[in-house]
């Protein structure tokens, strides 16, 4: 049956694509209507399943001339609820977790093509099992896909040595609203042949089309690495530390996370086995990691080195190295699982927000005292990516029973005066988590009126029927106003 036959929307979809592409089995269709955060509970139409580009596509075009919303779904791990459909019921969610290929991995070139639908951990592991490596890693790369995290530009813990998850892509292909397919699937490094389409797709969440497959960097495997839990008083001894392990290290260092001591104390009390590496406590650590492709370099020493100058000078107050990789990984397990000791501890207000390097320790310590004076119902929980100027600046309810609640019912003054204040700061109100439903709002307020109008225009060009992810990242019909 062809686009405007007989029978509803859905009947058509069956009728065109069959039950088994098209799903509407109601424990499947469950898991989809919701964000990870549980912020948005929708109501799918269906969910869609394609095995391939020629599938997606089809259906793309099917969506648009019925003029169905859809909404892509990767591993439905992102915080800004881009990935559930409104409660119509009309609109179709689209996963392509059956689209997992590697299909090229290019040692030479330093590159791999990879379908969207591939798990996070099993690219870095093919790359690794072909003697190289890719660098994009976070918590939730056990169950997020490539094709979301390029569509969010995912951040992570590597980012102060290898960018964002845009700058490790070479090309893309892409389905259109229309269902015509983009393929700039290249492997080139140097490609200056007009407007470079690819990066209006990364960070777009599924706005502008759906990314079926990717073109990505490769680079060579880490062979000597040295991990350090340390101790800081303050925010701004961490960001001194940076700049002394940038001048001692150059640009061996690949992660630098700070970590203030609630955390720890956190993900000891909700993942029972867990205790900090250092004995002594301290209102902040910092977990920082120096890697090189050279093996048997000396980078334990090296380390070793720069973090005894910085306790001579009273920098840190303390320090331990990574002995082995099961303690690597030790340190390592109580950075990723911030985010679910905080979620097991209760309701929470995530911010995660950015700010130039030199205002980051006092954009901490005047926002605590802020938060300590006027947010009683709540305990701060900021961590984050530091080495990029990005903070989970997050806030958890507090634990006396007079709280319950009371924390969520302020969430939106919270996150203005927040927010507010990292704008006139010079930072961002979303550093690498994107907009999704949640910060649509939040990107009226303080995106220039210019920058909309421009954003309104590429969504108009990309998909004049607004069927792609509706009411994420703009208002829905922002693209024909
Ligand atoms: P989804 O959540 O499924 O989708 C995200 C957006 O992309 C949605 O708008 C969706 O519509 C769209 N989309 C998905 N696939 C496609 C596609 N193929 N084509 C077009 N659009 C698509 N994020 C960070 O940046 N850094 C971190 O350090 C980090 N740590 C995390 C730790 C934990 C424990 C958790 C739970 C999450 C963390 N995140 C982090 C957030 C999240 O993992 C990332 O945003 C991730 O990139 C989302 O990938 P996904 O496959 O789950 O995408
Ligand atoms: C992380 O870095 O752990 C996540 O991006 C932050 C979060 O869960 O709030
Ligand atoms: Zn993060």
């Amino acid at each position: 049956m062809m686009p405007g036959g007989a029978g509803s929307p859905l009947q058509q979809l069956i009728a065109q694509f069959g039950s088994s592409i098209i799903v509407t089995d109601p424990a499947q269709l469950a898991a989809v209507n919701v964000d990870h955060r549980k912020l948005y509970e929708g109501k799918a139409l269906a969910l869609a399943l394609p095995r391939s580009t020629a599938e997606v596509s089809k259906l793309l075009a099917f969506c648009n001339a019925l003029r169905i919303g859809v909404v892509p779904q990767g591993g439905n791990t992102s915080y800004c609820g881009g990935t559930a459909p409104d409660a119509s019921g009309t609109q179709l969610v689209l996963s392509l977790r059956r689209m997992n290929a590697i299909r090229e991995m290019n040692p030479v070139n330093d590159s791999m093509i990879v379908e969207a639908g591939c798990i996070l951990a099993d690219v870095q592991r093919a790359a690794t099992d072909a003697g190289r490596f890719f660098p994009l890693s976070l918590g939730a790369e056990g169950s997020c896909q490539i094709g979301g995290n390029l569509s969010t530009n995912a951040g992570g813990v590597n980012v102060v040595r290898y960018g964002m998850a845009r700058d490790l892509v070479l090309g893309l292909e892409v389905v259109l609203a229309d269902g015509r397919v983009l393929s700039t699937l290249k492997t080139l490094r140097k490609d200056n042949t007009g407007y470079d389409l690819r990066h209006l797709f990364i960070g777009a969440e599924g706005t502008l089309g759906v990314i079926t497959a990717a073109s990505l960097k490769l680079f060579p495997a880490p062979r000597s690495v040295a991990t350090a839990f340390v101790a800081v008083q303050t925010p701004a001894a961490a960001v001194s530390l940076l700049a002394e392990l940038r001048k001692s290290c150059g640009d061996l260092v690949s992660s630098f996370e700070l970590i203030p001591n609630i955390a720890i104390d956190l993900v000891a009390k909700h993942l029972p086995g867990t205790r900090s590496p250092l004995e002594a406590g301290s209102p902040w650590y910092v977990l920082c990691e120096i890697t090189s492709a050279m093996s048997n370099e000396p980078l334990g020493e090296r380390l070793e080195t720069a973090l005894a100058a910085a306790l001579e000078t009273g920098l840190i107050t303390d320090a331990t190295l990574a002995q082995s990789e099961r303690e690597r990984q030790e340190f390592w397990f109580l950075r990723e699982h911030i985010p679910e000791a905080q979620r097991r501890d209760g309701s929470s207000l995530k911010h995660d927000i950015s700010l130039p390097l030199d205002r980051l320790a006092e954009f901490i310590a005047s926002s605590s005292d802020w938060l300590h004076d006027q947010v009683p119902e709540g305990f701060l929980v900021c961590y984050g990516h530091v080495g990029d100027g990005n903070l989970h600046f997050n806030i958890n309810q507090s634990s006396n029973s007079v709280a319950t609640g009371a924390l969520l019912a302020r969430q939106n003054e919270i996150r203005r005066a927040i927010h507010d204040r990292v704008h006139e700061m010079g930072g961002s109100f979303s550093a690498e988590h994107g907009i999704g439903r949640h910060k649509v709002e939040e990107l009226e307020r303080y995106a220039s009126p210019l920058e909309l109008e421009l954003m309104r225009n590429i969504k108009r060009a990309f998909d004049p029927n607004g069927i792609m992810n509706p009411g994420k990242v703009l208002h829905s019909g922002s693209a024909s106003r």
